[in-house]
């Protein structure tokens, strides 16, 4: 058993998720945490709403309201949307508690105490006729590094690199189109320089494992070449303020440097919460300790580069020395798991081209495991995946509903009619042998791809069992197990079949936890499978504004193993699982999506500016 942190991305706190986000880091986290659970280690998953940076700010700008109001509203949506998902974090929180702010000044101080804080001028953007500070975000150009157009002044989208505003060739102000101004400002960098030997020889060492998946590794390898000191504070006023510049309230500490750091804070918070406010140790202060990170591929170099930087800086690991600081020596990521981009219908996703599909309109209208099905099994793991509406339809009507959902409910059926409960074996013989091997011998198999973040192939290795049950079912034929003398036979049938049923629902369970609950009640069982997230609203430790967090009790979840049917236990007429879907379904929804996004088109221009 090891202590196995999860953590995943935080969204921005710019609006609703969409099923691109969640296809990135919400699923494949869940799935992993759910199955790392059920395999015995103790898991603590957490995350929570980004919600500083200029994108924030300037979308509350154009409604006339505050960054803290658009934050607040938009943590709440995200909040709903993700527990909707079913997503079972310990605890999802968000970057603007004031445990996080201490937390981050902490980190903040310490890697300036070590030496790997330098202060430098550079040139800042300004906007020509309003004299204001030009966000990064809002400077678009040219790549210098890859020449794709449309870069944004922190990060080019095409290739993945971080910039500086000034890296960018024929910088415009992506509001007004105007050149920007650049003047002289002064800001703490990060001497990554003076990091990159430690940071090599952890990536190394990660290489090594062979675990990363290959472009991962190679990218963070790759962006260690041409190293330099990146600006850790920004020229804005929403933001954690900059210890020893309180006096300067128009600088901030970059929303980056806070949010990676967003992990151990909320840690914190949870051991905090917990009773144990020393808790959250275990899992970054252990050497043994296993640290997953999830997001999407345009996240990498923050948590390859930038956050492990900062913990080696703080653990004063870098060329400079050092002692560790306040929170002692933090752990590496054992990995960086990173998916690829969802297209749907062949597009990029955009909110403001509402070329999107909300979470929230998705499951108004369909089944949260039918999206968590979607997205495990064709979901963008180490390839861009494009989704469409005739696949989505095709997925679950022919592998959820035709294969699980008819599996468990001719089982649940049989037996309720036949003998109404769970009935106990005769003598087996190699047909049921067969089945009962292959699956008991799923769990290595599945459980293996999953750790191994291998998770399309984990679930299509459970749908092939699926898919052999189902053809033992035509091989043994039950419902023609009518006469007396075969009265033991077909009960033997029944009993191999909720057995079967039983121990796939059990590897079900990470990717189909709601539903799993639903298949055990449906052969008569009142286990909890798969625990579900709650929402619960909580004071803020010191003294802020209250908030909703998502948490949960995730103990007591059955082992990642066989288990016994329980023999004698009631079994009804059960009602369907899934529900199937229309086929015409795929038309209505282009035609909501094409008149969407015609709307859109229409209102548009100065709303381009908040896309995302
Ligand atoms: N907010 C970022 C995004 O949505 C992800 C931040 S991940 C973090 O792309 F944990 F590092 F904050
Ligand atoms: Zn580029």
């Amino acid at each position: 058993m090891s202590t196995v942190l999860s953590a995943v991305a935080w969204p921005y706190a710019n609006g609703p998720r969409h099923i691109g986000h969640v296809a990135g880091f919400g699923v494949p986290s869940d799935v992993f945490s759910r199955y790392m659970r059920m395999a015995g280690h103790d898991v603590l998953m957490v995350s929570g709403t980004d919600e500083h940076g200029t994108p924030i700010l300037v979308e509350a700008d154009s409604e006339g309201i505050t960054a803290r109001e658009l934050a607040d509203r938009n943590n709440r949506l995200i909040v709903e949307d993700l527990v909707a998902l079913g997503l079972s974090y310990d605890l999802f929180t968000r970057t603007t508690t004031r445990n996080h702010y201490q937390v981050v000044q902490d980190m903040f101080v310490s890697v300036r105490d070590n030496g790997y804080m330098v202060e430098q001028t550079t040139s800042g953007a300004i906007s020509p006729s309003t004299g204001r500070t030009l966000p990064d975000r809002y400077i678009e150009g040219t790549c210098p590094i890859c020449g794709a157009g449309g870069a944004r002044g922190d990060q080019c989208d095409n290739c993945g690199n971080q910039l500086d505003p000034t890296d960018l060739l024929d910088p415009i102000s992506r509001i007004n189109g105007e050149t920007p101004q650049f003047v002289e400002t002064s800001h703490w960098f990060l001497d990554l320089p003076a990091l990159a030997g430690e940071l090599g020889r952890w990536l190394d060492e990660r290489e090594a494992t062979g675990l990363w998946r290959p472009n991962v590794i190679r990218f963070s390898q790759n962006i260690l070449d041409d190293i330099k000191p990146r600006a850790m504070t920004r020229d804005i006023d929403w933001g954690i303020p900059v210890p020893g510049w309180e006096d300067q309230p128009n600088k901030r500490l970059y929303v980056w440097f806070d949010a990676v750091i967003g992990y151990l804070s909320a840690s914190i918070e949870w051991a905090r919460r917990s009773g144990d406010p020393d808790a959250w140790r275990a899992w970054w202060n252990d050497p043994d300790a296993l640290a997953y990170y999830f997001m999407g591929k345009d996240n990498i170099v923050f948590h390859s580069q930038i956050w492990p930087a900062e913990m080696i800086a703080q653990n004063g690991k870098g060329d400079k020395g050092g002692e560790p600081g306040k929170f002692g020596e933090l752990h590496l990521p054992t990995e960086v798991v990173s998916s690829e981009f969802l297209t749907m219908e062949g597009k990029k996703f955009s909110s403001s081209k509402k070329v999107v599909i909300y979470v929230r309109d998705m499951l108004e209208r369909y089944q949260p495991d039918a999206l968590r099905y979607y997205i495990s099994a064709a979901g963008p793991e180490t390839q861009d995946a494009d989704f469409t509406w005739s696949d989505f339809i095709s997925r679950t009507n022919n592998e959820l509903v035709a294969g699980w959902g008819n599996l468990v409910n001719r089982t649940a059926a049989m037996i309720a009619k036949n003998v109404g409960e769970i009935p106990e074996a005769g003598e087996l013989e190699p047909v049921d042998e067969k089945l009962l091997s292959a699956i008991r011998d799923g769990f290595g198999v599945v459980g293996s791809l999953i750790e191994a973040h291998r998770q399309r192939a984990a679930i299509a290795e459970v749908m092939h069992l699926v898919g052999e049950a189902n053809r033992y079912v035509s091989e043994t034929e039950p419902f023609k197990l009518k006469a007396e003398e075969q009265r033991p036979r077909l009960l033997t049938v029944l009993h191999v079949l909720a057995q079967a049923v039983t121990d796939l629902n059990t590897m079900m369970a990470p990717f189909l936890p709601e539903s799993s609950n639903a298949v055990e009640k449906a052969l008569g069982g009142d286990l909890m499978i798969a625990p579900m997230p709650r929402i619960d609203e909580v004071e803020d430790l010191d003294g802020g504004p209250g908030y909703p967090v998502i948490t949960g009790d995730y103990t007591g979840v059955p082992a990642w193993e066989h288990r016994p049917v329980p023999v004698g236990q009631t079994v009804v007429k059960p009602t369907p699982i899934f529900v199937k879907l229309d086929p015409e379904v795929a038309e209505q929804e282009l035609e909501r999506l094409e008149a969407e996004a015609e709307a859109a088109a229409a209102a548009a221009d100065a709303d381009a500016v908040a896309d995302d």
